[in-house]
């Protein structure tokens, strides 16, 4: 075993460890300090709404303006001015510029914070809130304001085919084969503020600890219910306990 502890790694030389690769997942745990709700928690967004009625295809088709209404409302609320980045948004994107080696971050948040963190590189499996989609020519385009069963796609020109450039249940998450090869490369897995109730994100785990040179760390508020499957996890607050970690794994840890 190289470490058996998060805090271990403090106390070995860098050149040691036989970290290359590092994936990370997130969660809305980790956007959740910055004002945006998670799904799950009490007072989640699924606690609130009906995900049948909002975030499926079929839901699309048979009420796009209650469709368009919800995430309206999630992109004008991602935009105002009190939602921002926090320690932990800041600490990954830190992590991805002074890491030697590689660092994937795969996110299932839709919201842009890694970005705005300064993360230059993100790969989005849920898609993001702040782009559109045309179903009929595939045409992926910023938008920041209001979609209406009325808006019309740029390219094709075809109304009412423009849809929030999210994936629905359902629907198949995007970047997969970027993401396995990822895994695939991977040295340590650290799965961050998700409930791990989603698949397939939720099984990344299980298919990287098939490759046993990979260590599994769980960041998280508290234990879920797959926390089992984890070499190690570490309790609390996104914002507090990210920034350590990332300052143990870049070795930036005072002494004492
Ligand atoms: P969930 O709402 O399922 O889980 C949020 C997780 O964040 C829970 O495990 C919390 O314990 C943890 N958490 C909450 N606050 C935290 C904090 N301040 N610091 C650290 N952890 C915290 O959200 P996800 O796992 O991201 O998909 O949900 C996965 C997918 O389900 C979402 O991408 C979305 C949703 O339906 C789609 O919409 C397709």
């Amino acid at each position: 075993m190289i470490w058996s502890r998060i805090g271990r790694i403090a106390d070995l030389p860098t050149n040691v460890l036989p970290i290359t690769t590092i994936v990370i997942l997130t969660g809305a745990g980790v956007s959740q300090e910055s004002g945006l709700d998670t799904f799950r928690d009490r007072g989640g967004v699924w606690s609130r709404v009906n995900l049948e009625d909002l975030a499926t295809p079929q839901a699309f088709h048979r009420d796009p303006a209650q469709v368009h209404a919800f995430y309206n409302d999630r992109r004008a609320r991602l935009q105002q001015p009190d939602i921002q980045p926090n320690p932990a948004h800041l600490a990954l994107a830190r992590l991805q510029r002074d890491w030697p080696g590689e660092v994937v971050l795969v996110t299932q948040n839709v919201d842009d914070l890694h970005e705005r963190a300064g993360t230059p590189r993100v790969i989005h499996m849920h898609g993001e809130l702040l782009k559109a989609r045309c179903e009929q020519c595939g045409l992926i385009l910023p938008w920041l304001g209001p979609l209406s069963v009325v808006s019309k796609c740029p390219a094709c020109r075809d109304y009412g085919r423009l849809r929030p450039h999210v994936v629905w249940f359902g629907e198949v998450p995007l970047e997969l084969p970027r993401i396995y090869d990822a895994l695939a490369r991977a040295d340590l897995f650290v799965s961050i503020g998700t409930s791990g109730s989603v698949y397939p994100a939720a099984g990344f785990v299980g298919h990287v600890r098939s490759e046993a040179k990979v260590r599994c760390v769980e960041l998280n508020l508290e234990p879920q219910s797959g926390s089992g499957q984890f070499d190690e996890s570490d309790y609390g607050p996104a914002s507090l306990i990210l920034p350590a970690f990332v300052d143990r794994l870049l070795g930036r840890v005072p002494p004492g």
